[in-house]
């Protein structure tokens, strides 16, 4: 390192998603072009807290990993600096973070992840540091970007899911229903329901009628269509419910959902007296190898962070819109929270094929 170069940090933080080190690498790789050291934290903030290491990330450390899924520099979303886990219960550990970020000579961080991450990384960047966020998940369910990295892989092992469920439930003459994630955000749910020819799609920003599902179900039969496939988002819930969740939000922890799919199973068994089956993909969806699409997506916010770095940004989260990369203040990106617009264009589509979302008035 010589006296003048700059230091930077990386971490990533949150759920792990397809796309993670294809954005390590652009940073590493772009960074180095412009002569920026750029040192990799491990597990979100734990590297700077005693939970893993902080070292120099070089051109070898990210030789051949674009392809692969996961990240090299580990994540958690359970390590909040803020609300620091410990056995004496919670605490902030925010100013250590800072201590050692001044101590390691770091003059910003990029903190790859999704809202909670991006949440910390602004509160650190309110105490002084300046912060460059990229956003990934899976969920899609970040401002400030029309699509994240991780989304697209995530619709097409879901697709596939239901392609496969597609043939069983036809042999069978069964109910197939599809569980899958995206928390509060239904764009997995609803882009793998068109993308896989589902009947029915349940997401969270349409609370459903579930004599509406079982209409569905009983006209298909009515009609010689002896199978239906449903796709369920994990945050879904019926009419005057509240969603299912698995773990409230606690000590930084974001809240887990899961269970809407037998939940569903269970009242269409009752109301139909069909035979039903669950497919819960959980975090399948999250491993493994990203498309070409999430690569070159993560590449080129990758590669944008360290621009607006160079640019003298602070405090923003790298997007893309129309097709342009772009940055959007951190605050903006944070004070709202993305979900399905039910007037859209895409729910619109898939209510003209034939997808019931649960809530359309029962015909007979
Ligand atoms: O946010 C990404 C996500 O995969 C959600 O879709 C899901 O609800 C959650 O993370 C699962 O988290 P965990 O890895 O803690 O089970």
């Amino acid at each position: 390192m010589t006296s003048q170069q700059r230091t930077i940090a990386i971490l990533t933080g949150g759920g792990d998603c397809p796309g993670l080190n294809a954005v390590i690498r652009a940073v590493v790789r772009t960074a180095h072009m412009h002569h920026i050291r750029v040192l990799g934290i491990e597990r979100g903030y734990g590297g700077l807290l005693g939970n893993g290491r902080v070292y120099e990330l070089t051109l070898d450390h990210v030789k051949d990993i674009l392809h692969l899924g996961g990240t090299i520099l580990g994540t958690t979303n359970r390590g909040n600096p803020f609300c620091y886990e410990t056995s004496a219960g919670p605490i902030d550990k925010s100013d250590e973070v800072l201590l050692q970020l001044k101590q390691l000579q770091v003059d910003s961080i990029i903190s790859v992840g999704g809202d909670g991450s991006q949440k910390i990384a602004f509160e650190l960047f309110k105490k002084g540091i300046n912060v460059i966020g990229i956003p990934k998940t899976i969920d899609n369910d970040l401002h400030g970007t029309e699509v994240t990295f991780g989304f697209q892989t995530a619709m097409q092992i879901a697709t596939d899911a239901l392609d496969r469920l597609h043939s069983t439930a036809e042999s069978h003459d069964r109910v197939m229903i599809l569980e899958v994630m995206g928390r509060e955000a239904g764009f997995i749910a609803l882009h793998t329901a068109i993308a896989g020819a589902a009947d029915v799609c349940l997401i969270p920003e349409i609370p459903f009628n579930i004599d509406v599902v079982c209409e569905k179900i009983q006209t298909r039969i009515r009609r010689g269509t002896y199978f239906s496939l449903v796709v369920v988002a994990e945050g879904a819930f019926m009419n005057h419910d509240q969603p299912n969740i698995i773990e409230i939000s606690q000590q930084g922890a974001a809240k887990r959902f899961s269970g809407i799919g037998d939940k569903v199973a269970a009242m269409i068994r009752e109301k139909t007296d069909r035979e039903v089956r669950v497919t819960v993909l959980g975090h399948i969806q999250r491993g493994g190898t990203p498309l070409a699409y999430d690569r070159i997506l993560a590449t080129r916010m990758g590669v944008h962070a360290i621009n607006a770095l160079i640019n003298h940004e602070r405090g923003v989260l790298v997007g893309i819109q129309n097709n342009q990369m772009i940055t959007t203040p951190l605050e903006t990106v944070l004070s709202q929270s993305k979900q399905v617009d039910i007037l859209s264009d895409t729910v619109k589509a898939a209510r003209a094929v034939g997808i019931t979302f649960g809530d359309e008035p029962i015909s007979n």
